[in-house]
């Protein structure tokens, strides 16, 4: 059997993707192999293509799809064929058909669609241990939270508001705070004109934020430290616009004795039981109807290097798919 995928040769501008037509062999000993119907697009695939994490090249590209699946390796319990099946951080998903280690695949809900899964899984799992296990959010928490209208972004807001904090937003122009507004945020700063630091003290009385979580890296580091309230937590969760600088002793003790992390997806789903956990909290928020996915961005996979060209350039809004 053949499958269409998307390679990189070597790393840079999104026209280093390229499309080729590979062998697909049977699922080896502990692999499913999936039909994709819906992929989804992460800002991890553009740090993958660009160079701003090692790759060992040639690579296929793309983490996250759902589809259905089509072949079933030996040793592999708990799926049949025609299982609707979704997966988060697996290289390569940007395929037609692929296998993949059944230990990092999930079944979808029957109340879920293959898009919504796709659109939210790698965004909503992220969600989750960020506000429930890097810091617990708390009812009556200020929580300030960059990138607010982008896809992990909405997630958050709602989230956040459904856990009871009070939840602050960044982003950039009037339609985007709206957005930020309509999806769990209760303050919506514009990072194009206003004072981030001044509005974050003046929604908290003075006392900063207990939690920051800043997925903007360099351009924001300097505002984030500055938002934080004593013993307050630096979550650095992204690195949109560079790496975040060097982080000293010094500048946690004089900012009021704080904490800062840099976490990871792939270490708080790293086990099959945090997998399951994390992608049934996102399930269950979604069904109870605490978190709405918006996909505001539907393509072919072959329109890939305008989508990574858009997400770049900051003009997306909540998810963006992919049909193979
Ligand atoms: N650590 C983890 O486990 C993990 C997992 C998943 C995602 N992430 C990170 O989460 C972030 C969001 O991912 P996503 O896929 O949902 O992308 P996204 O938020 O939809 O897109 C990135 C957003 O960053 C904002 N941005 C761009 N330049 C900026 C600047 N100079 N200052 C402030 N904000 C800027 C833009 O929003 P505005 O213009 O509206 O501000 C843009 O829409 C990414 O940094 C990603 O790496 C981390």
């Amino acid at each position: 059997m053949k499958a269409d995928r998307v390679v990189i040769a070597q790393q840079g501008a999104p026209e280093v993707m390229q499309f080729e037509t590979a062998d697909l062999p049977a699922p080896a000993e502990g692999e499913v192999q999936i039909r994709q119907t819906v992929i989804g697009l992460n800002y991890m695939d553009v740090y993958q293509r660009s160079g701003h994490y090692a790759m060992n090249l040639p690579s296929p590209l793309g983490l996250e799809a759902a589809g259905e699946i089509t072949a079933i390796g030996d040793g592999v319990e708990g799926f049949a064929i025609g299982d609707r099946v979704v997966y988060g951080g697996i290289l390569g998903a940007y395929a037609g058909a692929r296998n993949a280690p059944a230990a990092r695949v999930l079944q979808i809900p029957d109340e879920i669609s293959d898009e919504v899964a796709a659109a939210a899984l790698m965004k909503g799992m992220t969600t989750e241990y960020l506000l429930e296990r890097t810091y617990k959010v708390r009812p009556g928490d200020h929580v300030l939270f960059f990138a607010a209208s982008g896809g992990v972004g909405q997630i958050a807001g709602q989230w956040g508001k459904h856990l009871g904090a009070e939840m602050i937003g960044v982003t950039s122009g009037s339609e985007n705070c709206a957005a930020a507004l309509d999806h769990g945020y209760a303050h919506a700063i514009d990072r194009k004109s206003e004072d981030i630091v001044a509005r974050v003290k003046e929604i908290t009385g003075g006392a900063g934020v207990p939690v920051v979580y800043d997925s903007v890296g360099k351009a924001t580091f300097e505002t984030s430290m500055a938002c934080l309230a004593t013993y307050g937590l630096f979550v650095s969760f992204g690195a949109t616009t560079g790496e975040a600088p060097a982080v000293t002793p010094s500048q946690l003790q004089h900012g009021g004795s704080l904490y800062f992390t840099r976490p990871t997806l792939a270490d708080y789903a790293a086990s099959r039981a945090d997998l399951e956990h994390s992608s049934g909290r996102l399930f269950e928020m979604i069904r109870a109807g605490h978190v709405k996915i918006n996909i505001n961005q539907r393509r072919r996979l072959s329109d890939v290097v305008a989508a990574h060209r858009d997400l770049e350039a900051g003009t997306t809004t909540g998810s963006t798919i992919f049909t193979p």
